[in-house]
């Protein structure tokens, strides 16, 4: 069994405690959040453990940890790893990795200098949905992809208690905390690298985000395809819009809903085709696969999914896209990934 300390447990890391508890190849060793309350609340609804105000009081306590999982919010993240890298601990974070690139890369050469595997929280990869889409893709249903168009619109109401609250403040909020799935999701699906973006971020009059909330970028990527994405947190009606379609040499692919209704039409077919895809529980049934890769690397040393390195292109594309709205120009990625 691998020893687990959660750390986080707001939205996400009371996924976590979920996914943790219901693992036959893990046990979640103790809790780690600085809010009392937060704290309580995760003894109540999982369970009494020990329980800490930081990562580094915890590791100080316990001497049985297996591994870290970092559900914290992005912001000052580097101490923490680099106290649980001092401990040789394999590590799972939250997406994204920190609010920068050069954090972002700091922190991949804290892990690669001390040897030990961070994977990045990307439970969107892990849906039966976009596995379906990458073998729809991988048998050629529809031919060779070459062009895109990925819309996702949400009003997200980031008072609403149920949600977090620190995007509302933070720069670029769509971004980093949700393109940042989307972009993921492109370079996984397509098994294609970004070369170069145009994009423009703005805010509506009525957005209660500081920063921008839509994003609008047209990305080229190394195997020739084209994918055109408009992302919005603060799209003017509660009911959420969401479509992935992509246009292949014989037909196309379409998916309609951030978590399934997969479908393909050949050019002259009179409707869609359903694709088949097995009951899904929103936020872990993909973050229970997810969660299984990582004990997979750690226990059996399969292969690391999700890596930090892997994770830094994603970062470079919102990067790239921040540059590109301030020139009112394209950005090159090979221009903005750091050297590790
Ligand atoms: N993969 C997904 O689908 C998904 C979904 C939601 C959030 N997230 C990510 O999870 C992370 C957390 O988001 P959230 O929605 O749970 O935020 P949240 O604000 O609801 O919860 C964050 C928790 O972390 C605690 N915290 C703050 N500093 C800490 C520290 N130094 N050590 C330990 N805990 C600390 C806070 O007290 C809070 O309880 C973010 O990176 C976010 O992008 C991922």
């Amino acid at each position: 069994m691998l020893k687990v300390l959660l750390a986080g447990l707001g939205v996400r890391g009371r996924h976590w405690a979920q996914v943790i508890e219901r693992s036959e190849r893990a046990e979640l060793l103790a809790y780690v959040d600085p809010s009392a309350d937060e704290l309580a609340r995760a003894a109540a609804e999982f369970g009494e453990r020990p329980a800490f105000a930081s990562v580094m009081a915890a590791l100080d306590s316990l001497d049985d940890v297996g591994a870290l999982v970092l559900a914290n919010p992005p912001m000052g993240r580097e101490g923490i790893v680099r106290a649980a890298s001092a401990r040789k601990l394999p590590m799972l974070i939250e997406k994204p990795l920190a609010l920068s690139l050069a954090e972002a890369a700091t922190i991949l050469r804290i892990v690669e200098n001390a040897g030990i595997p961070l994977m990045v929280g990307l439970n969107f990869r892990y849906l039966a949905v976009t596995q379906a889409t990458k073998r729809l893709l991988a048998r050629q249903t529809v031919g060779n992809p070459e062009f895109a168009r990925f819309t996702y619109e949400r009003w997200r109401d980031g008072r609403r208690p149920d949600l977090n609250d620190y995007p509302l403040t933070m720069a670029h909020p769509m971004l980093w905390e949700q393109t940042i799935h989307h972009f993921d999701l492109m370079r996984y699906v397509y098994g294609q690298e970004p070369l170069r973006l145009q994009c423009q971020t703005w805010n509506p009059s009525w957005s209660m985000y500081a920063g921008d909330s839509n994003v609008s970028a047209l990305i080229d990527f190394d195997g020739g395809l084209r994918v055109n994405y408009q992302g919005t947190w603060q799209g003017n009606w509660a009911a959420p819009g969401f479509e992935w379609r992509t246009d292949c040499t014989d037909g196309i692919i379409s998916q309609q809903d951030e978590f399934g209704a997969l479908y393909y039409a050949r050019r002259d077919d009179a409707e869609l085709t359903a694709v088949p895809l097995p009951p899904h529980e929103r936020w872990i049934s993909e973050t229970r696969a997810l969660f299984a890769a990582f004990v997979a690397h750690v226990v059996d040393g399969a292969a690391l999914q999700c890596s930090g390195r892997d994770h830094l292109m994603s970062l470079a594309m919102l990067e790239a896209c921040i540059q590109s709205s301030a020139s009112g120009g394209g950005a090159a990625i090979d221009e903005v990934l750091p050297e590790i």
